[in-house]
């Protein structure tokens, strides 16, 4: 779902308020001249790419951004809930920001990310982070400046605002309340297009294609928290790719839970043999752009990275020979039982497809130890499929039980102490076939490069 064109504008419109009515107010005179907003994320490369429009957005508001949580005026924590340990490390640092608001009693603290979406969370830090102001699910992204907007005026009140409250009571008690946006339970993604956005970086650019996801991995909680998948127009893509590339950077990666299931051409609808319908298509259509630049793009789902995929990669000069395909186990039975859609058979012709075309091509991947119910003999399945790929790279994870996820009903045998074994097993195997790749200079050597100036 696309956000229309008017509401991007209103709040654009309260940005523009903040920052001529209220940035006085909330910066801290001492410090600075404006208003210092301060960004922390967790997480994937999306969470990267929505803290830019965050920063963006509290840029509009008039603030500048600082790299310091401690002389924040505004303070916005991105959080990540893919795995039970990171969402506790999350919980410990939001709690460790109650002293920086004691030193700042006016200061701003914002929660928002895939945590946010989960309404337990919300539960949580309502009832014991009360430091925190706001929370905002990704869903809900675009409408950060309103939501300051309610924390500003109900913290700096007008006097008609005072009068009103003084009528009604119940509202000057919700003061102490934290301020939501209200999201339906599973939120369905959007596409909000023109907010601002501040790049972090000089060479490296992220390039959002699509939000959400459709999959139902048993084990993921994303499509609960960042809800359908939707996409975004290849006109939009393209310009903001134009302007990218046109503000010097050389790097740009596209950006989607499943990239591959890239889709802009409404269900029913028949398509020109031309049109930008598909992913092996828009980066075709990417690497015509002029200029000197690298397409990179994560994260690539197996069941729908065809032949096709790899062909485009092969034939656009400007796509790097990198794909990340997380292929999550190597056991059959694990793999119908994670509802990944494809047999490690399967998995390894892609490879074998890939590595036929693009001989140079970097394959990177994730997996997963200790699903519920995987006994040692499938665990040596994931061993043997690690042998066979070859993998220039591998993020080793052990299952972590998410809520509301089909994997968490399953009873879980498997002991903490069997799984760290499991894990320390894949990632001896896995650094023994890295080792050897390491030194890419010296496989380089004599070889003629294409440098990116
Ligand atoms: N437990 C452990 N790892 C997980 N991942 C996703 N969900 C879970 C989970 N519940 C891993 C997958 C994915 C990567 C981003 O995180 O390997 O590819
Ligand atoms: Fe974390 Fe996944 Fe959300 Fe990214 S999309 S922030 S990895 S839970």
């Amino acid at each position: 779902m696309q956000i229309p064109i008017s509401e991007i504008e209103n709040q654009k419109k309260i940005m523009r308020t903040i920052r001529e009515e209220f940035s006085q107010k909330i910066m801290d005179a001492a410090q600075s001249a404006k208003p210092l907003g301060y960004v922390d994320t967790y997480g994937c490369q999306q969470n990267e790419s929505d803290s830019e429009k965050i920063r963006g957005m509290l840029i509009e508001m008039g603030c500048v951004i600082t790299h310091d949580e401690y002389v924040a005026d505004i303070i916005v924590i991105n959080t990540c809930a893919i795995r039970e340990n990171a969402e506790n490390r999350v919980f410990g640092n939001v709690g460790d920001l109650v002293h920086t608001k004691k030193a700042k009693p006016n200061q701003l603290i914002a929660v928002c990310g895939c945590m946010a979406a989960i309404s337990e969370n919300v539960e949580r830090i309502r009832n014991k982070y009360k430091h925190v102001d706001m929370v905002f699910s990704p869903a809900d992204l675009w409408r950060f400046p309103e939501l300051v907007y309610q924390v500003l005026s109900e913290k700096y009140p007008t006097k008609e605002d005072k009068e009103q409250s003084a009528k009604t009571r119940e509202r000057s008690k919700k003061s102490k309340t934290l301020h939501t946006l209200p999201s339906s339970e599973y939120p369905q993604a959007r596409i909000a297009e023109g907010l601002p956005n501040h790049r972090d970086m000089k060479i490296k650019a992220w390039l959002p294609i699509m939000h959400g996801c459709n999959n139902f991995c048993a084990y993921c909680i994303v499509p609960y928290v960042r809800g359908r998948e939707v996409s975004r127009e290849p006109s939009a893509i393209l310009a903001e790719a134009k302007e990218i590339i046109d503000a010097g950077y050389k790097d740009i990666t596209l950006l989607g839970q499943n990239v591959n299931s890239y889709n802009p051409v409404p269900s029913g609808k028949v398509c020109e043999v031309s049109e930008v319908s598909d992913f092996p298509k828009l980066i075709r259509e990417m690497s015509k752009l002029d200029g000197e630049f690298l397409i990179r793009f994560m994260t690539s789902h197996p069941k729908d990275a065809g032949e096709e995929l790899f062909r485009a990669m092969a034939e656009s000069e400007k796509v790097a020979r990198h794909i990340h395909l997380p292929f999550q186990a190597g056991n059959d039975r694990i793999l119908k039982l994670m509802n990944r859609g494809y047999t490690s058979a399967e998995y390894l012709d892609k490879l074998a497809f890939a590595r036929e075309l693009m001989p140079d091509i970097v394959i990177t991947s994730d997996v997963i130890v200790g699903y519920p119910g995987e006994t040692d003999e499938e665990f040596e399945d994931t061993l043997r499929l690690v042998e066979k790929a070859q993998f220039d790279a591998m993020f080793t994870f052990i299952y972590s039980r998410r809520p509301h996820t089909a994997a968490a009903k399953l009873s879980d045998t498997t002991t903490r102490e069997e799984k760290q074994i499991r894990f320390d097993k894949l990632l001896e195997l896995q650094n023994a076939i890295s080792a050897p790749n390491i030194s890419i200079s010296l496989l380089l050597r004599g070889s003629l490069c294409r440098i990116l100036s």
